[in-house]
């Protein structure tokens, strides 16, 4: 760990989740959306919850980054999905609690898709029939959302105000009907009602839409500092993680490009955030899983309970084939380690460093599941630490076997940490180094 600040460049940052979401990205971006001028986020919809405080009060946003607390220009990239009454539901919010929330502010793009009533009763169907696979999804129409952005029956934010709106939707409408009562025996969505909602949403959220590659390039050549805010993780990616037990989009840093319409030349620094510990929401394989009285210390000491959905989070030791796997997908620059306070009281720390494989030792982290639910985790084990380490703000006065841990990820990942989360609140940070000219 090199120790010492060095002098920050003017950068555009990518920030995502190294492993099944929930990393404490939310915190990390607040910190650096400071230095940004704009916060955009690339993918995903409001299945990400994210705790912010607005005037001592504590509000968990899924759409809107948090940048907004701090004036900056917030972006919904193309690569969202986004529930229109969920998003007025978050502005009218913020607007009575004092925060502005002009269209100059909170911008839509032209190309981000939008959520329907008949996704969201197609998701509830899907997980809830016993006919298909159960995801163990947050049930807010993600997936099928996605499915019609690839099939191309999807509706953009241009669609929604386009003046054919009402004759697509009573078509694409008449199928997802036929469907949820035909196949689900479920109740149809009653089509009249769907439109005159989405005429009044239309209506409100007009005048946020715009083309934003065009605003996010304009901003980049007048040198502004753009900060690319990614949703879930890694692991959850639909290309590289656990599939089929991902969500439906790509969280990788790749995707801040075709997300947000700019090209890969334009990124120049991609932050991962890596829990302490790691956890995972939904079903699906976890090889550093605990089942003991640790995974339910970490469990209950982190507060490990879904920002969207509420469901307590499975726990278990860090996994460096996991993060190698993470630092590779996303050409990692460097780390924020998160919740590095919830290990203190252990006596000793282990972190999986291979797996075996029916006697094979596996390095890579495996793309099959039925090999990946067979691997054993293969632990180091590091001394614990007793000290409260919340009010430490230099790395150098971090209990010494803190900082073997520290410097044991780094060398394991041979990526630098840039910042150490000791605590939730802002300043509860070791910063290392920044990427960003303060
Ligand atoms: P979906 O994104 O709602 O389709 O859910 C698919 C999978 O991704 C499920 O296992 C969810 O629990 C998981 N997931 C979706 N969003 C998040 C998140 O923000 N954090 C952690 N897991 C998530």
């Amino acid at each position: 760990m090199s120790s010492g600040n060095k002098e920050p460049e003017l950068q555009n940052l990518v920030i995502v989740g190294t492993q099944w979401g929930d990393e404490g990205k939310g915190k990390i971006v607040d910190l650096l959306a400071e230095y940004s001028d704009l916060v955009v986020r690339f993918q995903g919809g409001n299945n990400a919850g994210h705790t912010m405080v607005v005037n001592g009060e504590q509000f968990i946003s899924h759409l809107v980054p948090s940048g907004i607390l701090q004036k900056k220009i917030c972006v919904i990239g193309n690569g969202m999905v986004v529930d229109p009454e969920v998003l007025i539901k978050e502005i009218d919010y913020l607007t009575e609690k004092g925060v502005r929330i002009d269209p100059e502010v909170l911008l839509i793009s032209q190309k981000a898709h939008v959520i329907m009533p008949y996704h969201k009763a197609i998701d509830a169907a899907r997980e809830g029939c016993g006919k298909s696979k159960k995801i163990g999804t947050t049930g807010r129409g993600i997936g099928p959302c996605y499915e019609d952005k690839a099939a191309r029956r999807g509706i953009r934010f241009i669609d929604l105000l386009d003046e054919d709106f009402e004759r697509n939707v009573r078509h694409i409408a008449e199928e997802k009907n036929f469907f949820l009562s035909s196949f689900h025996g479920l109740e149809t969505i009653d089509v009249d009602a769907l439109i005159s909602g989405y005429k009044t949403f239309r209506k409100r959220l007009a005048p946020h839409v715009t083309d934003i590659s065009v605003v996010i390039d304009k901003a980049m050549r007048n040198g502004r500092q753009v900060l690319f805010e990614g949703a879930q993780g890694t692991h959850l990616d639909i290309d590289h993680g656990t599939y089929p037990y991902v969500t439906s989009s790509n969280t990788i840093s790749g995707n801040a490009c075709c997300g947000t319409g700019i090209g890969p030349k334009r990124i120049d620094h991609v932050m991962g955030i890596v829990k302490a510990y790691t956890t995972r929401v939904g079903e699906g394989p976890f090889p550093t899983e605990l089942f003991d009285e640790t995974g339910d210390f970490l469990q209950k000491k982190g507060a490990e309970f879904g920002a969207t959905t509420g469901r307590k989070r499975r726990c278990g030791w860090i996994d460096m084939v996991m993060l190698k796997n993470a630092v590779r997908l996303n050409s990692l620059t460097g780390i924020a380690l998160t919740k590095l306070d919830v290990l203190g009281g252990l006596d000793e720390i282990r972190i999986c460093t291979s797996y075996k494989y029916r006697g094979r030792q596996i390095d890579d982290f495996p793309v099959s599941l039925n090999i990946l639910g067979e691997c054993e985790p293969v632990f180091e084990t590091i001394a614990g630490w007793d000290e409260d380490i919340s009010g430490i703000r230099r790395f150098e006065d971090l209990p010494v076997n803190t900082r073997n841990y520290l410097n044991r990820i780094e060398e394991l990942t041979e990526t630098p940490i840039d910042l150490v989360s000791v605590g939730p609140g802002r300043n509860e940070t070791v910063v290392v180094n920044t990427p960003f000219k303060p």
